[in-house]
């Protein structure tokens, strides 16, 4: 760990917010950017040397901790070797290929072969541009169409954007992708299936499906649980029943486990919870824990099949330069014998029960905290004006930004804050001691910010 001195941090922050446009970039927000410096497990040191638990894996993503040699050892060692050779059709490289087998086998028993991407957005994206390929080569060449839902985050590329069920990605970006539409509340709202924590139920996609016309639908994504969105857990027929809906329809199944693969929910990939298998899965985050930027999507054996035995037209022309990425690959194989080494698919369920079990001692029946919903290590509450009658602060009033401020201050948590609500999403590698400050942050800025 390196501190530094007062006059070295105003010159970085200076330079910072002169040259650097950052990721939701917004100026009056970095007035006093927090500039970490080192991490080791779950914790991450600024540049001052005051450490804080990563409370959201640094953006869902750094499943097995900070500061694992292994991972930089493997990347070392690969960069020694070669640390990049082409991977287009034609050529190849040992890590990726074992990478690429690896996570076929972790992933559902359907599931038989990947296309490597460097994020989520791109793998979303290239779930999206396989589907309607897969239509096309089966003649149906109408199926061109993708449904969403809102509260869903895929990504920032214009197309993933536009999947994305959270109107600020949209503003100032129009117009979005056409023939991407999102689920809406159906017309009759009285629905046989258990809603999720966030109201959606399965029928929300059979009336989408409907309204846009099945025979143009190619696929519906959706994440296991809805993540940047607010942490919206489902109910547990929802996706048994979404399946179901898919199939009777004929549109793809394509799941967004970019968040939730890899251990996150207590399961290697999330919808193990409820025995359902999709026709498309995209990855990302933890499958390196972003030691290196990597991610797929990843199809079933009917898709690959199709891929094996291509029309002699119909070569499938996406790319990227860094696809199959023998260092990133390298990377990704020794963060996935980690993670078996360590049990931390395990120790999400544990941790994250303990998470669950914490969090409904702290706030069940306070009077402004509700909806507290979890699965594995994600969980998230909802901090309101009356938890009786479930009505909302004014976002403009900032209790969630002020109970982020008070869990980093005072207690060196840094959790993420959606308007009101507080999202908690640690490293699979966390403690119970861990997990126990956390809450007890998360408690101590709730009482300090609405007064109970
Ligand atoms: C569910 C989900 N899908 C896709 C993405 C986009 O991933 P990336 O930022 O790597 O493009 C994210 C990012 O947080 C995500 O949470």
């Amino acid at each position: 760990m390196t501190v530094l001195d007062e006059q070295t941090i105003a010159q970085l922050v200076e330079d910072d917010r002169a040259h650097l446009l950052h990721s939701q970039h917004y100026a009056p927000q970095h007035e006093q950017p927090l500039i970490f410096e080192s991490g080791k497990g779950v914790w991450l040191t600024d540049v001052r040397g005051r450490s804080y638990i990563d409370g959201l894996s640094s953006l869902w993503n750094v499943a097995v901790g900070h500061g694992r040699e292994e991972l930089a050892e493997a990347a070392a060692t690969q960069m020694r070797k070669v640390a990049f050779a082409n991977g287009y059709n034609g050529f190849s490289n040992v890590p990726a290929i074992q990478l690429a087998t690896k996570v076929v086998d972790l992933c559902y028993d359907n599931m038989e072969a990947l296309f490597f991407t460097n994020s989520g957005g791109e793998s979303n994206e290239g779930a999206f541009k396989m589907a309607r390929f897969y239509w096309n080569l089966q003649g149906r060449h109408d199926k061109v169409k993708l449904i969403s839902r809102p509260r869903s985050y895929h990504g920032s590329t214009l197309a993933t954007a536009s999947m994305t069920g959270l109107p600020p990605f949209w503003k100032y970006f129009g117009p979005l992708m056409p023939n991407i539409s999102h689920t809406a509340p159906p017309s009759n709202p009285e629905s046989a299936d258990e809603p999720n924590t966030d109201g959606e139920t399965a029928e929300w996609l059979e009336e989408a499906i409907l309204r846009e016309g099945p025979e143009t639908v190619a696929a519906f994504i959706a994440e296991p649980v809805k993540g940047a969105g607010g942490i919206f857990t489902p109910s547990d027929d929802y996706f048994p029943h979404i399946r179901e809906i898919c199939d009777k329809y004929e549109v793809l199944l394509i799941v967004d486990e970019v968040i939730t693969g890899f251990g996150r929910t207590g399961k290697w990939f999330a919808l193990e919870h409820w025995g359902v298998q999709p026709d498309i899965v995209s990855i990302a985050k933890a499958i390196t824990s972003a030691y290196i930027p990597m991610g797929a999507f990843i199809v079933s054996d009917k898709i690959a099949e199709t891929m094996k035995n291509l029309p002699a037209d119909a070569k499938f022309m996406h790319g990227y330069t860094n696809s199959a990425h023998p260092t990133a690959a390298a990377v990704g194989l020794r963060n996935l014998q980690i993670m078996e080494d360590e049990d931390l698919v395990g120790n999400a369920d544990r941790m994250g029960q303990r998470l669950g079990e914490k969090l409904h001692a702290a706030f069940d029946g306070h009077p402004h905290v509700t909806n507290i919903r979890r699965l594995g290590l994600m969980a998230g509450i909802s901090i309101v004006k009356d938890a009786g009658t479930g009505e909302a602060y004014d976002v403009a009033e900032g209790h969630g930004a002020k109970v982020m401020a008070h869990m980093r201050d005072e207690g060196s948590v840094i959790p993420r804050i959606i308007n009101d609500e507080l999202l908690m999403a640690p490293p699979l590698v966390v403690n119970a001691e861990e997990i126990d400050q956390i809450v007890g942050a998360a408690e101590a800025a709730v009482r300090a910010v609405t007064g109970d």
